[in-house]
């Protein structure tokens, strides 16, 4: 499985622990950066995880920040991402069981690193439902292609 990661200085910490984490169990992983804890702007790299995910060069991404909350905004503006900021276990597995999320959101600042390390594996062992989820993931699309012509 190939994974996107992406975080500003806030969330750099925590996302070389989750790249470790990720490398040691098997994951193919490309780090988009930021490269260092020197202050940036978080749009930057949520785009560029989204892009290469929405363009299905990876399976999902992952995106860190202080909070999640920017950088999770940001990476949402790009078609066809769905980015999940989650705090725990439980909406990491329902995000991509109703959602499909194909990013995950974490905050640096919010969660510590032992279940930020759980909500990753959750995110990524949990699969999506289809059916009656499927119908509104299609009308998420729909206000998409609204906003977008
Ligand atoms: C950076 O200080 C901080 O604003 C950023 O990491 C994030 O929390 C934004 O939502």
């Amino acid at each position: 499985m190939k994974i996107a990661l992406g975080s500003d200085h806030g969330g750099y910490n925590l996302k070389n622990e989750i790249a470790s984490f990720l490398k040691d169990n098997g994951y193919e992983i490309k780090d988009f950066g930021t490269y260092s804890t020197e202050s940036c702007d978080y749009p930057e790299y949520a785009q560029k995880v989204a892009e290469a995910v929405a363009a299905k060069e990876f399976d999902f991404g992952i995106l860190v920040c202080g909070t999640g909350i920017g950088i999770s905004i940001a990476a949402n503006k790009v078609p066809g991402i769905r980015a999940a900021l989650c705090s725990d276990t439980f909406s990491a597995h329902a995000t991509r069981q109703h959602n499909n999320a194909n990013i995950l959101a974490l905050g640096e600042r919010v969660v510590g690193p032992g279940l930020a390390i759980d909500i990753v594996k959750t995110f990524l062992a949990s699969e999506f439902e289809g059916e009656r989820h499927q119908k509104r993931i299609d009308k998420i699309s729909l206000i998409e292609e609204k906003y977008n012509k």
